[in-house]
């Protein structure tokens, strides 16, 4: 809520909606979770969901309907073919994207699976800002190789610290000169920029990419599930947007692409589900040929009518310019709590999560005893909050004698569902950490005791030291 002009002192974040239904919270002590915590063998992953108290392990999946959305769900037309609900959700997609074919899936590597299991295969190479983890998994099960070329700075450059999502077009343009433009499969925009901490797109240069796409004659795809908060970043950084609104931002930017991926399970508001919209009718023919094969028929794909009724909903409302605001000042807020605390963020904070860097938290604990890792588990036993390790955990490799290969960074993300905390439990979380604070001197870290070949931080296994 905005101050009177009168007001000096900014008012709390409020909410920009009250509470109809609760869902009970367990309230667990330290010895509790210690004890949960080793059963689970010190991996936040095999918790039970049910002895954490704040869920920050993902924003996919994990919000909350509106009661407009819960309505919805009984209007939800069952029919195999040529559902009213089908109807509806396809009608404010298209308004979304100005594209004529919309392909419902269940979520989003669904879409992903299918486009690039079409565009992919040996030889053929994909350019995006950073793919995310589902996606270069399913460009690379076609034996393509994704190239990741997310614009850097030095994280001191307080000049340009806006689109830190944005795709770096010299290296664009010469990957596309080295690889040839007839081994280019597309360029993938994913906005927001998740796995470069959440960072937004500039409307410039999506523009940019879509000008050397022309040139070569290339597809550009956004990946968009986060479209709306990208829009919001737009709207209040991005020169000559302050005036529109984020929903006409989105349908710029959207127009600008070739393809439209989307896990509904972020901006779409709903649990579950996901889209690919096409402009082209050929590939669009190719695609349904799957859709129809892998997920279901052209007018449901992989989701149920109640499921369509909720989405057509959710995606109306994730533009509304007040939840837009206080879903973006929330996660600065935690953001920028922790960096007044002195906690090392990763700056400027994002859209829908806050990144920690626990290497610089914890600088005693060297990288294979996964300082990441032990500020999840003291997360969790401090305050039963459950986060993931984006470090060496997740991304470590070994060389050949054993020795561990560290990622980049050894980074922890809080991952905020939307419209399930209060401004309360953020508060609760920052106040967390000034016991985290007390551990920083802290020398001894985790070793893995089980690992299975991929992906290990799902199910592996650890040992304090
Ligand atoms: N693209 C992006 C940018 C994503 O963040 C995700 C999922 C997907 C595609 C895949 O969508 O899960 O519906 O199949 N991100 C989740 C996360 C899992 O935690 O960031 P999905």
């Amino acid at each position: 809520m905005s101050n009177s002009a009168s007001q000096k002192k900014e008012r709390t974040l409020a909410e920009p909606f009250r509470i109809k239904m609760v869902e009970p919270l367990k309230m667990t002590t330290e010895a509790y979770r210690e004890e949960k915590l080793k059963e689970a063998g010190y991996n936040t992953f095999l918790l039970q969901a049910e002895d954490v108290y704040v869920d920050f392990l993902t924003d996919s999946g994990t919000g909350a309907m509106s009661d407009t959305q819960w309505a919805g769900m009984m209007l939800g037309d069952e029919s195999y073919a040529g559902a009213k609900s089908w109807n509806k959700l396809e009608k404010v997609v298209k308004d979304l994207t100005s594209m004529p074919y919309v392909l419902p899936t269940h979520q989003g590597r669904a879409a992903e699976r299918i486009l690039y299991g079409i565009l992919g295969g040996t030889g053929k190479v994909f350019i995006s800002n950073t793919h995310f983890d589902t996606t270069r998994a399913n460009i690379e099960f076609t034996g393509a190789t994704a190239i990741d070329i997310v614009e850097e700075h030095d994280e001191n450059d307080h000049e340009n610290m806006s689109f830190r999502g944005n795709i770096d077009l010299i290296k664009l343009v010469q990957l596309i000169e080295k690889c040839g433009p007839e081994n280019v499969a597309a360029v993938i925009m994913t906005v927001t920029n998740n796995s470069s901490g959440g960072q937004p797109v500039s409307m410039a240069n999506m523009k940019s990419a879509r000008e050397i796409c022309n040139r070569y004659g290339l597809l550009m795809v956004i990946d968009g599930c986060r479209i709306a908060e990208n829009s919001y970043f737009v709207k209040h950084k991005e020169p000559g947007y302050g005036r529109h609104t984020c929903k006409s931002i989105a349908q710029e930017m959207l127009a600008l692409g070739d393809a439209f991926i989307m896990s509904a399970k972020k901006d779409g508001m709903v649990n579950m589900g996901g889209l690919l919209t096409l402009r082209d009718e050929e590939l669009s023919r190719k695609c349904i040929n799957m859709l129809i094969i892998s997920e279901g028929f052209t007018t449901y794909g992989g989701l149920s009518g109640r499921d369509m009724e909720a989405l057509a909903i959710g995606l109306v409302e994730v533009f509304d310019e007040g939840y837009l605001h206080y879903r973006i000042k929330s996660t600065a807020f935690l953001g920028e709590g922790l960096k007044a605390k002195g906690i090392p963020v990763v700056w400027p904070i994002g859209g829908h999560a806050v990144y920690i860097d626990a290497g610089k938290l914890f600088p005693n604990i060297p990288v294979d005893q996964y300082p990441g890792h032990v500020l999840a588990c003291a997360l969790y036993t401090k305050g039963g909050i459950r986060c993931v390790e984006v470090g060496s955990v997740m991304f470590g490799k070994h060389d050949k004698d054993g020795k561990l290969i560290p990622a980049k960074r050894e980074l922890v993300r809080l991952a905020i569902p939307r419209r399930v905390y209060t401004q309360s439990h953020i508060e609760y979380v920052l106040d967390v950490f000034d016991d985290i604070l007390e551990m920083q001197n802290e020398t001894k870290g985790y070793k893995i005791v089980y690992e299975p070949p991929f992906l290990r931080h799902f199910t592996a296994r650890f040992e304090q030291l």
